[in-house]
């Protein structure tokens, strides 16, 4: 039986500019209403049913004509870097749709660019959150209010205020070639980028988020999001952790089918696919702290696209964050879901003995990420892995700087130096690209390379 599953929604931005506040309004609002069982918290991920989405926006789903079909949203928050571990899924995005946070008074910042890219990359259709408008001098504050009610409120200069930020980064997204507005005054939500000024403190404009959103999702994405529900699950490893009584496990955004509890899962480690068995399907109580260590789960039977899930089950030590889990019924399924994870680790991990830089990354994610990034800069690997920088890594890349001084560099995201690997990166003079910033890791490479060649 086919059924719209709810869309995967990763909200993005820069460190501080609000994502996880901007949830925390989404759940307050229910939690303020105390109607048990409204939103529910998973892993990593928040889920809220249509029903709410109705009640916050009211009268503005009107907006889209036809009816809203979807089961609701499920919400994915990303701190920092971990972006591109959960966004990753069969080398694409896991994401359906995103929301990128900018705090209006900030504007830009290195990672609202690494979030554009990452967007880019993968062909992610987003909106845009200006957020914290009641920052602006003077703006006159109701909690919740939709913000074509709230802006009519405010005085002159905090509205012309708020026209100059909005005008501002319109045009920092021309400059990066997209077409923004003001969400209101969009034409053709294909062709032009939607901002929705917010305040994610208090609530203003998150009706209007929602709608948007929601709208989206049902006008542009129903094809899409039409699974077969009983079919075996697919999902992405969000975060591999200790959990006190289950050892280790994974948090899992469930994608595609229904997972239950006696499933054979097949998951990607990081030189083989793991094959095991669930012990436990492990369910965060509803508004839960998703990452509070003393939280107690509930452990389900089964759980279906698109839900966020944590999986105890033995021998997940060495699971990758970022690689896929696939459920399997049968011996046949088995091996081609062994095969097809064997194939996408090895797209992304690659040891060869080319003349190129030596990669690492911390996540299988950010890793085919940085390598995606190199190759299109025409930058040869040599060899793409996970962890940190070892000291056979820049023994490699010794032996490559006597063939090409230009490609004898280790380049690592989000991962540490190990001590005897930096000792002899001084000695042997082989630099090391290290960062949390893809564009900007690259760029301190290709400034190096520059500064070399003159
Ligand atoms: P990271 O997860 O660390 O990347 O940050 P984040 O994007 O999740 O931001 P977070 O929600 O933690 O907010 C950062 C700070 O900004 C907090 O002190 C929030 O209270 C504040 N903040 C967020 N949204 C608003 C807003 O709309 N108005 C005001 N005044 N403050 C806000
Ligand atoms: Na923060
Ligand atoms: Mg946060």
């Amino acid at each position: 039986m086919k059924k719209i599953r709810q869309p995967i929604i990763a909200v993005l931005g820069h460190v501080d500019h609000g994502k996880t506040t901007m949830l925390d309004r989404i759940r307050n609002t229910r939690v303020a209403e105390k109607e048990a069982g409204g939103i529910t918290q998973h892993i990593g991920a928040t889920e809220v049913p249509i029903d709410v989405v109705k009640q916050l926006a009211g009268p503005l789903l009107s907006l889209w004509k036809g009816e809203i079909k979807l089961p609701g949203l499920l919400f994915i928050d990303t701190p920092g870097h971990e972006a591109f571990t959960s966004l990753r899924a069969r080398g694409g995005s896991l994401a359906d749709l995103a929301i990128l946070i900018v705090d209006v008074n900030e504007g830009f910042q290195p990672q609202t660019l690494e979030s554009i890219e990452i967007l880019r990359k993968y062909r992610t259709p987003f909106i845009v959150a200006a957020n914290k408008i009641d920052r602006i001098k003077g703006w006159k504050i109701t909690e919740n209010e939709p913000f074509l009610v709230n802006i009519k409120k405010q005085d002159q200069r905090a509205q012309q205020e708020l026209e100059t930020k909005l005008w501002e980064l319109i045009g920092k997204f021309y400059e990066i070639g997209f077409q923004a507005n003001r969400f209101d005054r969009v034409q053709d939500f294909r062709k032009e980028l939607a901002i929705i000024p917010i305040s994610a403190k208090y609530g203003i404009g998150i009706p209007e988020l929602l709608v948007l959103i929601s709208g989206l999702a049902q006008k542009y994405l129903e094809e899409k999001l039409k699974i077969e529900v009983e079919g075996p699950a697919r999902g992405t490893i969000l975060e591999v952790r200790e959990e006190i009584g289950f050892g280790t496990t994974i948090d899992v955004i469930v994608y595609d089918g229904t997972l239950k509890k006696d499933d054979m899962i097949v998951v990607g480690g990081k030189d083989k696919a793991i094959v095991t068995k669930i012990r436990a399907l492990l369910k965060p109580k509803p508004l839960d702290e998703i990452r509070d260590p003393r939280y107690r789960f509930d452990q389900v039977e089964e759980v279906s696209a698109s839900a966020g899930i944590k999986i105890a089950a033995p021998g997940l030590e060495d699971a990758l964050a970022g690689s896929p889990v696939i459920a399997v019924r049968g011996e046949e399924e088995l091996e081609r879901a062994k095969g097809e994870i064997l194939d996408q680790i090895k797209s992304v991990i690659i040891s060869t003995d080319k003349v190129g830089v030596i990669v690492k990354a911390d996540t299988i994610g950010s890793l085919e990420a940085l390598s995606k990034e190199l190759h299109e800069k025409n930058i040869p690997i040599r060899k793409a892995d996970v962890g940190n920088i070892s000291k056979t890594d820049v023994m490699e890349a010794l032996s490559v700087k006597d063939e090409e001084p230009f490609y004898g560099v280790v380049i690592g995201f989000n991962v540490k130096v190990n001590e005897d690997a930096e000792e002899v990166a001084n000695a042997k003079k082989i630099p090391l690209f290290i960062g949390n910033i893809i564009y900007k890791i690259i760029e301190d490479y290709e400034a190096w390379v520059k500064a070399e060649e003159e």
